[in-house]
């Protein structure tokens, strides 16, 4: 079971990511059209992407995460000709800082980290490449305490708040997706200065939804393409798709722990000032 993962900078990753990449990580030679699809795991990477690719079809390559592999991907990622969308899961603060220098956009996507616990929790429950989880509790308390992979979603989030310069970083909530989808397609078609008709955000909204993106990769002969460093099995992804299935999960009291670690460590996030409405 140990080894299924490892720590590097205090982060848990899978062996999916390679020490060795982490550390050359700093070398990545990004450019200025790349766009960073950046989230923390379970926040609706997936969903994003499938947006993301239906706005730039057919000018578009979505790569694999950035932290995935050995050495030997940022030379893959290298040689891809064209525009780049990039994923990643990595802390604000391991970002190769090319993307920073070259000003590249990124979209950051969030959601109520009450419902990506439960997410993750089924995820772990579910996925080869990660440790057996005791229980519920067990890992609700690994959450709370960072201790799980890819690090604290707490840390994330802040870490990303303060890497991030306003301009060049669009945030968007899995919540307001579910909303309004089309407002939300709308809203990264101008921030990509993309100039996308009417009808197209409304075919687009049609495409991406959850029934349609589950349905299609259940038909597919080789479902082993994903945006998530922590498995190729596209199939995993899709579970629920909803808002509040936390409730379902949560006693009263591991609500209350939650709250009060919340509230410890995002006193100063603007960004989590947004997500208060869903608790
Ligand atoms: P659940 O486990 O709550 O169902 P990621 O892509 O970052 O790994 O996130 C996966 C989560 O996003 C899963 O949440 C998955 O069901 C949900 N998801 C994937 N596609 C979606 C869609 N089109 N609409 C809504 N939720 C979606």
């Amino acid at each position: 079971e140990d080894d299924l993962m490892h720590t590097f900078n205090g982060i848990t990753f899978t062996i999916r990511t390679s020490p060795e990449l982490l550390k050359s990580l700093d070398t990545f030679d990004a450019r200025e059209d790349d766009i960073l699809l950046v989230s923390y795991p379970k926040s609706g990477t997936h969903w994003l992407a499938e947006i993301l690719m239906h706005l730039y079809a057919p000018r578009v390559s979505l790569t694999s995460p950035i932290e995935f592999g050995d050495l030997s991907r940022l030379d893959q990622l290298d040689r891809l000709s064209g525009k780049r969308i990039i994923p990643t899961h990595l802390d604000g603060s391991m970002l190769p800082p090319a993307f920073k220098l070259k000003q590249c956009k990124a979209i950051y996507i969030i959601r109520n980290p009450k419902d990506i616990a439960v997410s993750m929790y089924h995820y772990y429950r579910d996925n080869p490449n990660l440790p057996t989880i005791d229980s519920w509790p067990v890992f609700l308390e690994m959450f709370l305490r960072g201790d799980v992979v890819c690090g604290s979603w707490f840390d994330h989030v802040l870490s990303w708040e303060k890497h991030t310069d306003d301009k060049n970083t669009l945030f968007l909530f899995y919540e307001d997706m579910k909303q309004d989808l089309p407002k939300v397609v709308k809203k990264v078609s101008a921030f990509l200065a993309l100039n996308t008709s009417e009808s197209r955000i409304h075919e687009i909204c049609k495409k991406s939804s959850f029934s349609e993106m589950k349905t299609n990769t259940e038909k597919e002969n080789d479902p082993n393409h994903t945006v998530c460093a922590l498995t190729s099995n596209r199939k995993l992804v899709f579970r629920k798709g909803a808002v509040g299935d936390w409730k379902n999960h949560f006693t009263p009291k591991q609500n209350r722990m939650f709250e009060e670690t919340f509230n410890k460590k995002m006193k100063f996030s603007e960004v989590a000032k947004h997500l208060v409405y869903e608790f």
